[in-house]
């Protein structure tokens, strides 16, 4: 007999099982080139594929006859309590996926009970996104022109952002070779994908009709006068990255931030004890989520030595290819304090907008309480290497 396995096939995001059934849903939604800007990876997508696998390859070691009545999915982060594990991941240009997405992250982030870091590139202005009342982290890319890199960071200070996360692996942007072929021109659709657009009239009557195409709402003091949209800014922003960042930018953010300073791209033990040396609070361990450097490391390979080598209290974090609660607790387990949810929040952005984010947030949730149960450790303190197998590593190493 022939099991006959089908996904839901409606609209009603409460009703998805898990963060791939959010992501089958976003992709009836989108229009192609929005569904490529989202899961594309850089040139032949092996970081992509390996970050997810690298995940896959863990297993669990569960302890047994242990009481696990009463569990705890909930920890601290930077001293004050977190429901779960998690933090929104930067993700740039939301306004593609759903009008406003940032303000629907933030929502459903401050809800669950979660920090959210906010895009430089993103498309509502960072004061809006922190009045949510929601934990705000604001990224940035170190963009050439210093004064105003320097204006967003006093604008995140006034708006009681408690960290700023400098993203240090886009020196140069990836190479998105699908990305590129949606288009015969910069940001000019080809003939196939306007047709695409024209039969997702629920897409761009929700993105597209009421305020025409996204605004960087942040990068008004950089782009130049009434160049704000994606259209314009797209040229004028992969001539921005700086290529010449080096560590003496770090010091002098750190000199010109009091408060939390996070790096987000190291994926070595010598980088990430240069960035302690300078002051630096937290470290994102992360290749992008595979949009980078292609072949790199995934991040939970190398998150053990990195552990190892900057101590216990140093504030980690990864990222890249999580996408069920258990994938959280394998990060645990091996030394993060928290992850960063990148795609799998944004397939229940796409999916629902904030009633997506807000049960993509319950799905994952759900799972890493139930996982702790399954795994014999009733708290994320429990958690310790032990509780898993990884390929080449000697059991609890
Ligand atoms: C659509 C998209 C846009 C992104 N934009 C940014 C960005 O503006 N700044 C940044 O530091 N990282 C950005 N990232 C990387 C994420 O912050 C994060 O590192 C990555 O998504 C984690 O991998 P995952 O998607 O597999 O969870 C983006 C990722 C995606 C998928």
């Amino acid at each position: 007999m022939t099991l006959k396995r089908r996904l839901y096939r409606g609209r009603d995001v409460r009703r998805a099982q898990n963060i791939a059934e959010l992501r089958a849903m976003a992709s009836a939604r989108l229009p192609n080139f929005c569904l490529e800007y989202l899961e594309g990876g850089a040139d032949d997508e092996l970081t992509l594929h390996r970050n997810r696998a690298s995940y896959d390859a863990i297993a669990f070691t569960p302890r047994t006859l242990v009481d696990v009545s009463v569990r705890d999915p909930g920890c601290t982060l930077f001293g004050q309590r977190i429901e779960m594990p998690a933090v929104i991941a930067p993700t740039g240009f939301n306004g593609l996926l759903t009008h406003e997405g940032d303000l629907a992250l933030a929502h459903a982030a401050r809800d669950a009970g979660i920090p959210m870091c906010q895009s430089m590139v993103s498309t509502v202005a960072l004061e809006r996104v922190a009045e949510t009342g929601v934990r705000h982290w604001m990224q940035i890319y170190p963009f050439k022109d210093r004064e105003n890199l320097a204006g967003i960071v006093r604008r995140a200070e006034a708006a009681g952002s408690e960290a700023i996360v400098v993203t240090t692996d886009v020196p140069v942007l990836g190479n998105r070779e699908w990305d590129r072929r949606n288009y015969r021109a910069p940001m000019k659709l080809d003939v196939a994908n306007l047709i695409n657009v024209a039969l997702r009239p629920k897409w761009w009557w929700d993105v597209l009709v009421p305020h025409g195409m996204p605004h960087f709402r942040n990068l008004g003091d950089i782009l130049p006068p009434g160049q704000d949209d994606a259209r314009n800014a797209a040229t004028f922003l992969s001539r921005q990255m700086d290529p010449s960042l080096n560590w003496q930018d770090v010091q002098w953010l750190r000199d010109l931030w009091p408060r939390k300073l996070i790096l987000k791209g190291i994926v070595r033990p010598d980088d990430a004890l240069r960035a302690r040396a300078l002051g630096v609070d937290a470290l994102v361990i992360t290749n992008h989520g595979g949009r980078q450097l292609d072949s790199c490391v995934a991040p939970i390979e190398v998150l053990p030595e990195i552990r190892a080598a900057v101590g216990p209290d140093m504030t980690l974090i990864v990222d890249s290819g999580l996408r069920r609660g258990g994938d959280f607790v394998k990060a645990r387990a091996l030394g993060a304090d928290a992850a960063m949810s990148g795609r799998a929040t944004l397939y229940g952005l796409a999916a629902g907008g904030r009633t997506g984010v807000a049960h993509a947030l319950a799905i994952l949730r759900a799972e890493i309480d139930r996982t702790l149960g399954l795994l014999g450790c009733p708290a994320l303190t429990d958690l310790g290497p032990d509780c898993v197998s990884r390929p080449g590593a000697m059991r609890g190493a």
